[in-house]
């Protein structure tokens, strides 16, 4: 998603609107751009593609200004260029924008009718439009921006400068994320907190509607109704070693890497601090009492949906409670009819995915109980849910989701068992037992960790492929389709996840010698279902890489073509074992090809448009 800086400050603002630029970098973008405030006006500098073009367009023609704004755009309306890319200008006004201006086209149609000219094809360009004919009128910025604000439908995170105005920025959120950084005699405009924390820890995050203005000293908050607001300042830390990738190539593999202490944090936060046995960290003064519950939606998008996938098994298998998954574009389009004292747990790492959100306001509307599972305890989708469970994955760079998903599965897992407790559904022996087990996932997870070189070895079978399947039963069926979106939104190569039992029924019409197969296969219930699938493929002669802690697998004849002895361990924890083998089988094969690991072609670490 697109990434905004604004700075109102104290000093020359341009490097530090670049290197901010940087710092978004990881969200995913395709151009970026600048723009200050100068005597004789404002003056941008624009490119397409990575930020470095912009650093050597400020080298040939540097801009000085003391109040600026920067943008990192992913493109949603117009194609990717320096034409397209923001800040967009009209006269008297200069601003970026993160979301979409739904009835943008209409607007055009009526500014062009009043004569005034577009040079892009994009959505935001109509922001500075519209707000320079309020200008033109004679209307100070704050008027015109609160005119201007009242016209749009759709999502916006605006951060805006204008002619003559160097101690003044206007920022506006609706639907997109906006926080004020307040700096001694500085202020900032950010997408999040990561992006103005090297300058400063005292945040405020504007709320739906809100607007504000912004001066070297101080800053006026205004709601959806132009009345004056106030909002909390709030210290937040940033590590900042976030920002960097210490001794790793990418932020993926060092994200992969901390996963045992990203589930250390999070197990301690759903540990019963006297007994010491897993239970649900307090939120707020709401209780989740999952005894009332009578059914569960869990509604997420890509790989968080995917971790809701598994859990489904476990509340179900655990608590007894009846589960329904749903990505989160689709559940509130087919208008489902939701049973009365059900709950709904929406998964977001970013906790500002727009699908996701709409679809936690929907249940709201509906009466649901809203439970968030997030990573960043701030964002909206935390603060609308009725209750929020963390996940204590920290800041995750990478936009391949690897640290978060684990982190939200031992938040799922946790919040199964304790249900499956609360409900009498789970004896004391067994509640003894899953503890034993879940206390265990972290030592897993490092003997998982340790496998890396052998995982490297075996890549070379996938990385020349043009189709790879991954193939799973029982929990082991959402981890195939999460292992398959690894390997496809990094390497690009086309990867599908099926159902082991599946396959038969149509896409083993697919399978050749060049399809590789990765078949997770853990020793479990099912184990003996999935050799017999494993036979399948094998006599058509798909190279199948099985991952299984049982040994010397021979498929009569055709051996797998290669195998990787995983750690043997409960069912109930294999995911958590599983899941770091196919994040590590994708970023290997991804570096194999070359591609860009941490920033995807095309892809944004947080999806806010709908
Ligand atoms: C995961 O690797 C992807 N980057 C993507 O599918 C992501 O999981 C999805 O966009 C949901 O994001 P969220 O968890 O921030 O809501």
């Amino acid at each position: 998603m697109c990434g905004i800086i604004g700075i109102v400050g104290m000093a020359p603002v341009t490097a530090r609107l670049v290197a901010t630029l940087k710092r978004l970098e990881y969200r995913g973008y395709d151009s970026a751009g600048v723009a200050v405030v100068l005597p004789e006006g404002i003056e941008r500098r624009r490119s397409v593609g990575k930020i470095v073009s912009l650093e050597d367009k400020l080298q040939e023609e540097p801009l000085i200004g003391f109040t600026g704004i920067g943008h990192t755009r992913w493109a949603t309306h117009g194609e990717a260029s320096e034409r397209n890319a923001h800040p967009h200008t009209a006269e008297g006004v200069a601003i970026v924008h993160n979301g979409i201006i739904e009835n943008y086209a209409e607007l055009k149609t009526e500014l062009r009718s009043q004569g005034y000219e577009f040079h892009t094809e994009t959505d935001s360009e109509t922001v500075a439009v519209l707000i320079s004919t309020f200008l033109k009128q004679g209307d100070d910025p704050k008027v015109a921006v609160s005119k201007a604000l009242k016209r749009f439908t759709g999502a916006y995170a605006l951060s805006m400068i204008f002619e003559g105005y160097t101690d003044m920025m206007i920022g506006a959120r609706q639907g997109s994320p906006l926080v004020i950084g307040v700096g001694k005699d500085e202020m900032f405009l950010g997408s999040d907190a990561l992006a103005i924390a090297p300058f400063t820890n005292q945040v405020i995050y504007l709320e739906e509607g809100d607007w504000c203005i912004l001066s070297r000293t101080g800053y006026e908050i205004f709601d959806m109704n132009d009345q004056p607001a106030e909002r909390p300042v709030q210290t937040v830390e940033t590590e900042d070693s976030v920002a960097d990738k210490g001794n790793y190539p990418h932020f993926m593999l060092k994200e992969i890497f901390e996963q045992p202490k990203a589930l250390t944090r999070t197990l301690k936060a759903y540990t019963h601090p006297a007994r010491g046995t897993v239970s649900l960290p307090k939120s707020g003064e709401e209780e989740l009492d999952f005894s009332t519950v009578s059914s569960l939606y869990l509604i997420s998008c890509g790989t968080a949906h995917y971790a809701t996938r598994v859990a489904e098994y476990w509340f179900e298998q655990l608590a007894g409670i009846p589960c329904k998954t749903d990505i989160a574009s689709e559940f509130r389009y087919r208008r489902p009819a939701l049973a009365p004292n059900s709950a709904a747990i929406f998964v977001s790492q970013s906790g500002e995915t727009a699908d996701t959100l709409a679809a936690l306001r929907y249940c709201k509307e509906q009466g649901v109980k809203t439970i968030a599972i997030v990573n960043v305890p701030t964002s909206t989708i935390a603060r609308e849910a009725d209750i929020v469970l963390p996940t204590l994955a920290g800041p995750e760079i990478g936009v391949a989701s690897t640290k978060a998903f684990t982190a939200q599965l031992l938040s799922l897992l946790a919040s199964a068992i304790h249900a499956g407790h609360t409900r009498g559904v789970i004896t004391e022996e067994a509640f003894a037992d899953y503890n034993k087990s879940v206390f265990s996932i972290i030592d897993l997870v490092d003997e998982t960790l340790d496998l890396d070189r052998q995982i490297y070895s075996v890549c070379e079978l996938i990385a020349e492929a043009d189709d790879v399947f991954y193939l799973g039963r029982g929990v082991h069926y959402p981890l195939a389709l999460e292992g398959a979106l690894k390997l496809k939104e990094i390497s690009y190569i086309h990867a599908e996840g099926f159902g082991a039992g599946e396959l038969k029924h149509g896409p083993i019409a697919l399978i050749t010698d060049k399809t590789p197969i990765v078949f997770i296969a853990p020793t479990d219930e099912l184990f003996e279902k999935s050799l017999s699938n494993l036979q399948e493929v094998a006599a058509r002669k798909g190279p199948v890489l099985l991952l299984s802690d049982r040994k010397g697998v021979d498929l009569a004849g055709n051996v797998p073509t290669a195998s990787l002895e995983i750690p043997a361990c409960n069912p109930i924890v294999a995911p958590f074992v599983y899941a770091v083998v196919l994040q590590l089988i994708a970023y290997h094969t991804a570096v194999m090809r070359g591609t860009d690991v941490d920033q995807p072609r095309n892809l944004a670490k947080s999806v806010t448009v709908e």
